[in-house]
């Protein structure tokens, strides 16, 4: 049992709603919180989550099996009376290809799973997390602030949903809402599956993907979901934490083999 779903007393008595909470980086966070006693809601396309977590601090989790993107569900989400909402349903849709290939279709599907429902969801949760003085993790990721070629219309919106995470903080922080955001990378799930996507001969190279190395895991980004949704971040809001092991900081700068570093595309 890692730390972040070790039993604690971070949200105890909090009522939170997490999106695609069945898998992946959403069922850690699901787990984590209901490990720190929050009633924790999931909507999710999935049946689930199942997972792993101590109940001793009195969290539980149960799930609604709806698409996050079809209106209708979020009057019974927001009936959950929610203090945290976790905005964590996002997806590149499509496999990488040239933006001048892409088509209408594909567009609006990437911006309603990644940014219009967001805004839907968050809207209809909105007031009662006002009245309750609430906080709202919106998840965006690395590509919003740097370049995925052959994704640019999915980096596009998630940079946008990090755009809103900034001007919504200011405009709902003195009714006493925080809205923060986490901008993962290289963690292992099942959109992302590293240990299918790198070649059986490239996995040696593991630790010089980032700084840190990687993969990150899911319970990586459910630590920094924990410390947003909770009274620790008191005092922050209107910014990203980066769980992706330094390759935002570090910029493309990766360790060479041979020692020093190279932001030049031979890594001898
Ligand atoms: N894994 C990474 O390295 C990584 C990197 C950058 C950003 N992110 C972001 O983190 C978030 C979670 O990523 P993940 O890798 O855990 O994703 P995932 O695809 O592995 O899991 C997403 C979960 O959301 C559910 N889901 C998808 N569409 C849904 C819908 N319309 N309605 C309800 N549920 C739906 C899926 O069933 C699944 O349980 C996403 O917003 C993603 O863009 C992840």
């Amino acid at each position: 049992m890692t730390a972040v779903r070790t039993p604690g007393p971070l949200l105890t008595g909090r009522r939170a709603v997490v999106t695609g909470g069945a898998r992946g980086i959403g069922a850690a966070i699901a787990s984590s919180f209901a490990a720190h006693g929050a009633t924790v809601l999931v909507v999710d396309v999935e049946p689930g989550p199942d997972v792993d977590f101590d109940r001793a601090a009195g969290g539980s989790i149960e799930s609604i099996e709806a698409d996050v993107c079809a209106a209708p569900v979020h009057p019974a989400l927001a009936a959950h009376g929610a203090d945290v909402l976790v905005n964590n349903v996002g997806h590149f849709v499509r496999a990488p290809r040239p933006f001048v290939d892409d088509t209408d279709d594909q567009w609006a599907a990437l911006h309603e799973v990644n940014l219009g429902h967001v805004l839907r969801l968050t809207h209809a949760l909105l007031p009662g997390l006002a009245e309750r003085g609430g906080s709202i993790v919106n998840l965006t990721t690395v590509e919003a602030h740097r370049a995925i070629p052959g994704h640019s219309v999915y980096s596009a919106y998630k940079a946008a949903l990090m755009q809103f995470t900034r001007s919504l903080s200011a405009e709902v922080g003195p009714a006493g809402v925080r809205v923060n955001a986490i901008a993962p990378d290289l963690i292992e799930t099942p959109q992302v599956p590293y240990a299918d996507l790198v070649p059986e001969g490239e996995r040696a190279l593991w630790p010089r993907w980032s700084p840190l190395g990687g993969p990150g895991t899911p319970d990586d980004v459910a630590g920094a979901a924990l410390f947003l949704a909770s009274d620790l971040s008191r005092f922050v809001t209107g910014t990203t934490v980066h769980v992706d092991g330094g390759t935002h900081g570090s910029g493309g700068w990766v360790p060479r083999a041979t020692g020093g570093w190279t932001n030049r595309p031979r890594n001898p």
